[in-house]
């Protein structure tokens, strides 16, 4: 692998564009500086792409101030951009966090939009073309990724036309009602047309970009494609996935088997675990999933301690507003169900405010009889087909809220609607009391799908469809 070590050679013939580095520099109290995994699915999903190609990754460490030199990690070449701490707050707190991801998730949450966080957007954008512009080879294929870098494609066309530009965008992108509040709408569109493809998680969220751009660009579009600048682009779903066999293979690994009853006796050996995982954010649901427990609680559908749940929520944007809050809020409600319905050293409700190794994650899959996935939005919702990955053993019963992208392959979920609590509760009881068979075959079903549809063939089918489009 090999990017521009600082010298102006440029010879990575694969790079990846990203917010974020695959790791982040943290540092430790006594002032000491690591490198850590970052959060998130879409360093889950591309670090083995790029490590099995050789390729370049161009990213922020996680971290304000100077960026340190490329360097090379896990067969990857790692290329930092840095961020000042006013970057950090309007491009990466502002712009991408308190704009794009609540308009993108449907305004969950209301987005502000300020027009200093969007010139700094505009102003970040282009440090990561020029940076990328300076490692890519000649011809090489730059792969863009999400909502942070949207301008990057048509600043990259503008400095390097020799290059092969596709953009995927993890997250949700809404319809021309929504998208069409966003002050720099026209911007956006027109960055994005730079990438020769288009890639987004659902066929919906293509179908709204190229309305978009006929709509508010009045370009010419077929189908999946829009003519622009002498150019067709094309727009396409490429829902992502996960390295299947990999996670597989983990989670039935004699180690993490082992970790999953010691979990349970840990627990108290309940009769059932039910078991969420997430990022803290407000777009996840985990207060509707702690209040339909709550309720079931209080009905006596279910009792304490003989279920419990497990919440794992790793810590996310901690300065971002409406993070702070929904923070309170979700450790409120954990301390009032426990308050009502736990006893000494055997609480309802588990709650861990941190990030956990993969290992005891997939521990944690592996014990848990219910798994709840209850986004209000999520572009994909990696968690899902990870907790399907992780049950070789066909036990378990996955709910699934049907505005994850995840719902369109797995739908031997149980499918809930995030805002129907009675709903929710229903599917949550019948998950709980389903025989053993049928969640055998629901478990089969879901995986045949998940093993063809796996990491290695989301990025192989984008790669061709870029290759395809020169
Ligand atoms: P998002 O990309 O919005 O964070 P996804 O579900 O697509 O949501 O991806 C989340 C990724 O982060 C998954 O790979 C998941 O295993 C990982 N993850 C989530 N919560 C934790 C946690 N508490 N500790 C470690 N990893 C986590
Ligand atoms: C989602 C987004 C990613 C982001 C990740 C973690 O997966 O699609 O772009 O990296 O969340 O969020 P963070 O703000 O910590 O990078």
């Amino acid at each position: 692998a090999g990017a521009d070590a600082g010298d102006g050679r440029a010879d990575s013939p694969v790079v990846v564009v990203a917010n974020r580095l695959p790791v982040d520099q943290v540092t430790d109290p006594d002032g000491t500086t690591r490198w850590q995994r970052s959060p998130g699915g879409l360093v889950t999903a591309l670090e083995p792409f790029v490590a099995d190609r050789g390729g370049a990754w161009v990213g922020w460490s996680g971290s304000a101030g100077e960026a340190p030199e490329p360097f090379e990690s896990g067969g990857i070449s790692l290329v930092p951009v840095p961020l000042s701490e006013d970057e950090v707050d309007r491009y990466y707190e502002g712009m991408s966090n308190a704009s794009l991801w609540p308009l993108y998730h449907d305004v969950v949450e209301k987005p502000e939009y300020h027009r200093t966080w969007w010139d700094t957007y505009v102003q970040v954008n282009k440090r990561f073309a020029d940076r990328t512009a300076e490692v890519a080879a000649e011809g090489a294929i730059v792969w863009v990724h999400d909502y942070q870098l949207q301008l990057v494609p048509a600043m990259l066309r503008q400095r390097r036309p020799d290059l092969t530009i596709g953009f995927f965008l993890h997250i949700p992108f809404p319809p021309y009602e929504l998208f069409t509040q966003l002050p720099w709408r026209s911007a956006v569109v027109e960055g994005l047309l730079g990438a020769d493809l288009v890639g987004f998680q659902r066929p919906s969220a293509a179908v709204n970009f190229v309305q978009l751009a006929r709509r508010l660009h009045e370009l010419p579009t077929r189908g999946a494609t829009v003519e622009y600048d002498g150019r067709t682009v094309t727009a396409r779903a490429f829902p992502i996935s996960i390295d299947v066999a990999a996670f597989d293979e983990l989670a039935s690994s004699p180690e993490v088997v082992k970790r999953a009853e010691e979990i349970r006796a840990e627990l108290g050996n309940p009769e059932k675990i039910v078991l969420g995982v997430d990022r803290l954010d407000y777009t996840k649901g985990i207060g509707v999933r702690l209040r339909a427990f709550e309720e079931l609680l209080e009905d006596g559908a279910i009792e304490a301690p003989h279920t419990v749940l497990v919440q794992v929520a790793t810590p996310s944007r901690e300065r971002v507003e409406h993070y702070v809050h929904m923070r309170e809020t979700i450790e409120q409600q954990v301390g009032h169900i426990n308050g009502v319905y736990g006893s000494i050293g055997a609480p309802a409700v588990q709650y861990f405010n941190q990030s956990m190794p993969r290992e005891e994650l997939a521990a944690l899959y592996r014990a848990a009889d219910v798994m709840l996935v209850t986004p209000y939005k999520d572009g994909m919702n990696l968690v899902a087909k990870e907790y399907v990955a992780a049950r070789g053993d066909l036990g378990g019963a996955l709910v699934l809220s049907e505005f994850a992208g995840a719902a369109a392959e797995l739908k031997q979920a149980f499918l809930v609607n995030p805002h129907d609590i009675a709903g929710v509760k229903n599917q949550l009881l019948r998950a709980l009391r389903m025989e053993p068979k049928e969640g055998a075959r629901r478990m089969r079903a879901m995986r045949r799908h998940l093993v063809r549809h796996d990491l290695d063939h989301w990025a192989t089918s984008f790669f061709d469809a870029l290759r395809a489009q020169v």
